[in-house]
């Protein structure tokens, strides 16, 4: 792989331990992948970030580091809402060690933005490289605005956000961003809400696995492009879709479509995934909520009171930027939490069964949460929340 010399350098150990360690990372990924070439990214957003997920040994390699971020860079979800984890009932044990793992990122340089949706603070451009971690997010930002990312480790991403570069393989390059199948989804006409889109997305992943679909015959806007997106990342690997005459690529790429398998998909195998077992708590905000989807709720809980625990997460500065918004919401007991989320918090491990307006949400609470799922459109969430 082509090095210039200030990474020789850095490789050499001229720069210290820590930066020669990121290099490695970095050119051993590019090797792997066969990359000419290390490509300097815009941003860089990093996961691991929750205790629950990376446990004593992920915290420990991170307090061993000693070297800061040289391009911005932000953290992806951690397990609880700094300043408000006693409010959500998180064990003080827990909190303690996520704090450590908070104030190693700190110390190293990264935002302490903890969210999955970073293209709500600062939003990359067209053609940007960049080096984001959270599948949600890397697929939001190729798809939807047309950047360029892999989807990377957490590591490789700290690496990328020490080093400002990435190794330039993979979804950096035109000739990978193709599209490897075409699904066309037969609505019926009628309107298609978000949590739709996110079952959507949900029941194609598992049939695209990790294949670029190309989609006709749908009209989404930005969130339910992020639902979309998100539930397929999760059931399958689908890290770049494009949506005729939606997405930014989806003309370039549309004489390449000629030839590929094509599958229909009808509403009735979305309608089928919408159940309606009894839960114990409501969560919505999977990828962290928009602004919009926030007004969409404050208008639904106006005048209502919870009855059922009900968490809707978003980023801190589209919270923070909401206020009166947000307000709206926790006057009807609902909680607005920043920093986190009902899958990597390990609060929403107490409830049996939870309720979601997201196709990814639905694939990964079993698992991670050890609950059973449900989702529905926002009206039914707020109305099971409130009744
Ligand atoms: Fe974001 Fe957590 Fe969902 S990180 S995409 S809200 S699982």
């Amino acid at each position: 792989m082509e090095l210039e010399p200030g990474d020789e350098r850095i490789l050499a150990g001229e720069c210290g331990e820590t930066r020669q360690k990121m290099l490695e990372i970095l050119v051993a990924l590019g090797k792997v992948f066969g990359a000419e070439r290390l490509v300097p990214v815009k941003s860089v957003q990093v996961s691991g970030a929750s205790y629950k997920t990376i446990g004593k040994y992920g915290l420990e390699w991170l307090e061993e580091l000693d070297a800061r971020a040289v391009v911005p860079a932000v953290l992806n979800p951690v397990g609880m809402p700094r300043g408000r984890w006693q409010e959500m009932g998180v064990d003080p044990a827990f909190a303690e060690k996520q704090n450590a793992v908070i104030a190693a990122y700190e110390r190293l340089g990264i935002r302490l933005e903890c969210t999955c949706t970073p293209y709500y603070l600062n939003s990359p451009g067209y053609k940007d490289h960049l080096a984001w971690s959270e599948s949600s997010a890397v697929s939001y930002a190729n798809s939807v605005i047309g950047a360029r990312t892999n989807r990377e480790g957490g590591p490789a991403a700290l690496a990328a956000a020490i080093i400002g570069k990435t190794p330039c393989y993979g979804l950096h390059l035109s000739a990978n961003r193709k599209p490897r199948m075409v699904i066309d989804v037969a609505t019926g006409g009628g309107e298609v809400s978000i949590a739709h889109y996110g079952a959507l997305g949900y029941y194609t992943g598992k049939i695209v696995g990790n294949r670029i679909p190309y989609f006709r015959g749908i009209r989404p806007d930005a969130d339910r492009l992020k639902a979309l997106g998100a539930a397929m990342a999760a059931t399958g690997a689908v890290a770049l879709y494009h949506v005729q005459g939606v997405t930014p690529e989806a003309k370039k790429v549309s004489a390449d479509i000629s030839g590929l398998e094509t599958i229909t998909i009808e509403r009735g195998d979305i309608d089928r995934l919408f159940t309606e077992i009894p839960v114990d708590a409501v969560a919505i905000g999977c990828p962290h909520c928009s602004p919009e989807e926030l007004k969409a709720v404050a208008k639904l809980l106006q005048a209502k009171k919870v009855k059922v625990p009900f968490y809707i997460f978003a980023a801190r500065a589209v919270i923070d930027a909401n206020r009166k918004t947000v307000e709206s919401i926790e006057r009807s007991g609902a909680r607005v939490y920043a920093d986190t989320c009902m899958v990597v918090s390990p609060v929403m491990e107490r409830y049996k069964s939870i309720m979601v307006s997201s196709g990814k949400a639905l694939a990964y609470i079993p698992d991670m949460c050890g609950a059973t799922t449900r989702i529905g459109t926002l009206e039914e969430c707020v109305a099971v929340a409130t009744s």
